[in-house]
């Protein structure tokens, strides 16, 4: 529990000179930047952030650059005044600007990785990843040297975000961490908000589909197409339409190829639709556990 009470600044200037601050006093930054909405996931990130440094910062700011044109960016859930109320006690300060102070009138610059972005969601968000990007690249030059820590719910958001940290020589230490879980084992997101109790159901597809990967591959399937193959047809019957089921290197985030054999370890990642939202899930075989106990 944190004894200063929650700061929310609203501008750059204000945010580096916060972060300046706790350096100078010798405190480490702990940062989690978030879009709102905030759940029990985005509350494990701050307390892993909290473990780790003595002064935690959490952005909150919903980025009009990583939604495409018919994304959800309009309607996506905006209350800070209760995403304060969960940050209280856990951080010092919240980040809450303005879209124009993130992105002023001339802004030009963006940012793109290129390979580990080009699969998976990048090919059915062709404009995702460079927002999210120039976002991350944007914040991270206010808070400056810092421990990050993001979800991997975003698995592949994690490993770009890594990519453009090594890339650029940005003073960040990044740190995943694991996928919170409902008690039923639908992986927590800010859009479960979209969904109706019908959809919610129809929603853990992806947990059984992931499952299903897990039980085929821990019963000695190494073939990548028929790994791939039980968790799609899991997904198939509860989503309205499915964008990807993958199994990929879990590091670079390329699918593996029909016939490759899954070596030592594997990504499993599903992006689907389930009415009119659109939903992410994923495990690395060989790491994880399957989200709903194995399915045979
Ligand atoms: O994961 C998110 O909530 C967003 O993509 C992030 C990293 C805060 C950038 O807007």
């Amino acid at each position: 529990m944190r004894a200063s009470s929650l700061r929310v600044v609203r501008t750059p200037d204000e945010l580096r000179a916060a972060c300046d601050g706790a350096r100078a006093r010798g405190e480490r930054v702990g940062f989690v930047p978030t879009m709102g909405a905030l759940h029990e996931g985005h509350l494990a990130l701050v307390h892993e952030a909290s473990r780790r440094s003595g002064f935690v910062v959490a952005s909150i700011f919903v980025n009009p650059t990583q939604f495409g044109p018919t994304e959800d960016f309009a309607r996506y859930p905006r209350d800070l005044g209760a995403d304060c109320k969960k940050l209280e006690g856990s951080v010092d300060v919240v980040f809450a600007p303005e879209q124009g102070a993130m992105y002023p009138g001339g802004d030009e610059t963006r940012v793109r990785v290129t390979e580990t972005a080009a699969h998976l969601c990048g090919r059915f968000r062709p404009v995702h990843f460079e927002g999210v990007c120039t976002v991350v690249a944007k914040l991270f030059g206010l808070v400056g040297s810092c421990t990050a820590v993001f979800g991997r719910k975003d698995y592949q958001q994690l490993a770009v975000i890594r990519r453009l940290v090594r890339d650029l020589f940005l003073p960040v230490e990044v740190i995943g961490h694991p996928i919170v879980r409902e008690p039923d084992g639908l992986a927590l997101s800010s859009r479960h908000a979209y969904l109706s109790a019908e959809e919610r159901a129809r929603a853990l597809c992806l947990a059984r589909g992931l499952s299903a990967a897990v039980a085929a591959f821990e019963a000695g399937e190494l073939d990548a197409a028929a790994v791939r193959a039980r968790a799609r047809a899991e997904v198939e019957r509860g989503a309205d339409r499915v964008d990807y089921v993958e199994v990929a290197d879990a590091d670079r985030v390329v699918p593996l190829e029909d016939g490759a054999k899954i070596e030592g370890r594997a990504l499993v990642a599903i992006a689907c639709h389930v009415g009119k939202t659109r939903l992410i899930d994923n495990v690395v075989l060989g790491e994880d556990p399957a989200p709903l106990g194995l399915i045979a």
